[in-house]
């Protein structure tokens, strides 16, 4: 049977927080609206209580957005609750997302508080978020180096209070995927009714396992992603939203779920955040790269000639992308064939062993020979007469 997972994007929150990106109030509101149209489910609009700025972005967004559920977060301190549930009292849909650490070294070192007082002032806390707004997401921060037994204690605290559902943070990116899998089992056998709830994952990219990480999630029970476009976020960044949504849907025969995302229009969208945030999208990054379907050396292109799935496991087009045959020194002569026959050339077997042997002079010379050189160089063979046309 098939489940619905959601996406929760925290572009505008997480993804603010990356070095050097500061988005305007204009831009927080056109971004949302992107979010809105890719089909994400909930967007956090921002951390309310940082300025007066952020907070009116956050109204801003709650006016904007009609679908998604807006979420503002909040630390558990009475002034950014206050801010939180302020900002969004013009929205449609609207939830808080209340945080604090739970784990010894946080506990200890950055919160100086017992177990015993975390429990407390979750309680108070989440109390207090209810009098105002029904959905609360609550997060542990620093979930996965919290002791299992402590994560349970706040968990089920924060359930009883009033949160609806539960965002699992591998705030520091620590996690291997079969221990960020056995979280959710653990919540599973000993949290109380667990399928009443919301369970959400939230991975950070520190080793390179952020989308692993959130689909082990998927698979040991959690039902909704938080994640940011092209993996913006603190440090190394967070999940990218696009690289977990597509690998949902291609590896359908493993997990099994579906979603409201708007495949389509992945790569605009990672375009528009590229240009809005600064951050340039890396050339070999999965999905939304300008190389992820490029395809180069001869042996490559001419398979993917005479079939695409012989190097391709999703269709570019399902992610509003083109794949492209660049001509370098490993390609063959097939792909220029081809490549010169879109060019208006025509060119036969016999001519193309006079051809490729003056493409391979130039390709060795170059990175990628573009149209504007292999014109070139048909007007030299031409001219020299090695083919006629
Ligand atoms: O990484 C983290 O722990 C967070 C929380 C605020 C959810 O971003
Ligand atoms: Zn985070």
């Amino acid at each position: 049977m098939t489940r619905k997972i959601r996406f929760y994007d925290t572009t505008l929150r997480d993804g603010e927080q990356t070095i050097g990106v500061n988005f305007d109030t204009e831009e927080k509101v056109a971004i949302a609206q992107a979010l809105e149209d890719y089909g994400i489910d909930a967007i956090e609009s921002g951390f309310p209580a940082a300025s007066k700025k952020d907070f009116n972005a956050v109204v801003q967004i709650s006016r904007a957005i009609k679908k998604a559920t807006v979420v503002p977060l909040a630390r558990m301190v009475r002034r950014d609750i206050d801010a939180a549930i302020e900002s969004t009292e013009d929205a449609a849909h609207r939830a808080i997302h209340v945080f604090i650490a739970t784990s010894p070294i946080h506990r200890d070192t950055k919160l100086h508080m017992s177990r015993e007082e975390i429990i407390e002032k979750i309680k108070a806390d989440i109390t207090y978020v209810k009098q105002s707004v029904d959905e609360i997401i609550f997060s542990p921060e620093d979930a996965t180096r919290t002791e299992p037994d402590f994560l349970v204690e706040a968990i089920q605290a924060a359930i009883d209070a009033g949160a609806t559902t539960i965002n699992i943070p591998d705030t520091v990116g620590y996690d291997t995927p079969d221990e960020f899998g056995a979280i959710f089992d653990n919540l599973r056998a000993n949290i109380k009714n667990y399928d009443n709830y919301g369970w959400s994952t939230h991975t950070h990219n520190d080793l390179g396992m952020a989308n692993a990480n959130a689909l082990a999630g998927i698979a040991h029970g959690a039902t909704e992603i938080q994640g940011t476009i092209n993996g913006m976020g603190e440090r190394a960044g967070n999940v990218d939203i696009i690289e977990a949504a597509v690998a949902l849907k291609v590896r359908h025969d493993k997990f099994q779920v579906e979603t409201n995302i708007n495949l389509k229009k992945s790569k605009q969208l990672a375009k528009f955040i590229e240009k809005l945030s600064h951050m340039r999208i890396a050339a070999n990054k999965a999905i939304t790269g300008s190389n992820a379907f490029a395809h180069e050396s001869g042996i490559h292109q001419d398979g993917y000639l005479k079939n695409p799935a012989t190097y391709e496991i999703l269709s570019p087009d399902m992610v509003g992308a083109t794949a492209t045959l660049p001509l370098g020194k490993l390609s063959g002569s097939h792909a220029v064939a081809v490549k010169l026959s879109q060019l208006g050339y025509e060119v036969t077997k016999q001519d193309m062993a006079a051809i490729f042997p003056e493409f391979k002079k130039i390709a060795e010379q170059t990175s990628i020979v573009g149209d504007d050189q292999l014109e070139t160089m048909m007007t030299t063979i031409t001219e020299k007469q090695v083919v006629s046309h």
